[in-house]
């Protein structure tokens, strides 16, 4: 029986919160077994677990919105389900199915139900589902054993102030490497971001925007969110690499900006030294949702786009249109909602 959840959802941020219900399932000699709930957030594992070691793992980020009626929803899981099949294929771990995947996403919201924010809070229920490679093996070769797991917790904005814009500043460093894995959801990719972000927030930056490894002249994407730019004759912009995270919103903002907006879209390279080109900027993610960004910080000169206080018009209208629709009060494509019934 859950207790009665008393949360200010006004007031969430994006920090850990413990929720009562998470799904465990364990793959061993050769396949995954059905999973179940569990109420123990601790996972007990092998000291030589690869994913300890060897950072054999990978993870999504997806989220449970409630709407107007009070039904429950989720966007576009099925996206996150393949995006995961595509990390685990690129780190030697067992794929598990978009069946498997929504079944557990949707168990997992159901038996947190009460922590899914009211409609008209802007807070959602964040799933982080994730693969870990277990059991004991020291050399550098795939786990005898795997872990699949989804937790959830309740969330507000990821960077503070929500839809007020923010300031990034230029890493000198990479996060992903041509033909790395900058384009996998794995661990690695974040450990390797943690020391440039400090060094972002130390200088009172938001976060920062890796340039691509190889030239360091285009832009690649912020630290846990993609980047967009909107052209002064109204192109929705974004980059075209490799080694970003395919991001699920930034792909949802591209056919939002051509089919509900009407707007020209391109993916293409967005060169440092040329961000003139654009009216507005904004970074996109499942956690960010839509972030305007107020400017950026480059060889010592700031570059502001629309304003460092206020949001602009084409990025208000593709925040509303977004989240119009994650939130049951827009019209969705055929497809990317699923009511967890
Ligand atoms: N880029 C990085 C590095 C991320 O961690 C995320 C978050 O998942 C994104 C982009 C945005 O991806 P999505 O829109 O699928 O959440
Ligand atoms: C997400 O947006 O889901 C992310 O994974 C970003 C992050 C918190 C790492």
């Amino acid at each position: 029986m859950n207790k009665p959840v008393s949360i200010d959802w006004s007031q969430l941020g994006f920090s850990y919160m413990k929720t009562p219900y998470r799904y465990v399932a364990t793959w061993k000699d050769g396949k995954w077994d059905q999973g179940s709930l569990s109420e123990d957030n601790q996972l007990k594992i092998s000291e030589a677990s690869s994913a300890l070691h060897y950072g054999q793992q990978c993870f999504e980020g997806l989220k449970a919105y409630r709407t107007k009626s009070g039904q429950i929803q989720l966007f576009r899981p099925d996206q996150n389900a393949k995006r995961m099949q595509e990390s685990c294929k690129r780190v030697l771990m067992p794929e598990v199915s978009e069946e498997q995947f929504i079944d557990a996403c949707k168990q997992v919201i159901k038996a947190n139900a009460d922590y899914v924010p009211p409609h008209g809070t802007g807070a959602t229920l964040y799933l982080r589902p994730f693969v870990i490679g277990v059991g004991d093996n020291i050399g550098v070769k795939p786990a005898p054993e795997y872990i699949f797991c989804v937790f959830c917790l309740p969330v507000g904005p990821y960077f503070k102030g929500g839809m007020a814009p923010v300031n990034f500043t230029v890493s000198q460093y990479d996060r992903a490497a041509p033909y790395g894995t900058g384009a996998a959801k794995v661990g690695g990719n974040y450990a390797a971001s943690m020391y440039p972000h400090s060094l972002a927030v130390k200088k009172g930056f938001a976060d920062c925007i890796y340039l691509d490894p190889k030239t360091h002249r285009k832009i690649e994407e912020v630290g846990a969110a993609n980047f967009f730019g909107i052209t002064k004759d109204n192109v929705f912009v974004t980059p075209d690499s490799p080694s970003i995270l395919p991001s699920i919103t930034k792909y949802s903002l591209l056919y939002l900006a051509e089919h509900y907006l009407e707007m020209k879209v391109e993916q293409r390279d967005v060169y440092i030294d040329k961000l003139d080109e654009f009216a507005e900027a904004g970074a996109c993610g499942t956690a960010a949702v839509i972030t305007p960004i107020g400017g950026i910080d480059y060889n010592d000169r700031m570059h502001v786009f629309y304003s460092e206080t206020e949001v602009g018009p084409v990025t208000k209208k593709l925040f509303d249109t977004l989240c119009g629709i994650q939130f049951g009060d827009v019209e969705a494509p055929e497809g990317w909602i699923i009511p967890v019934e």
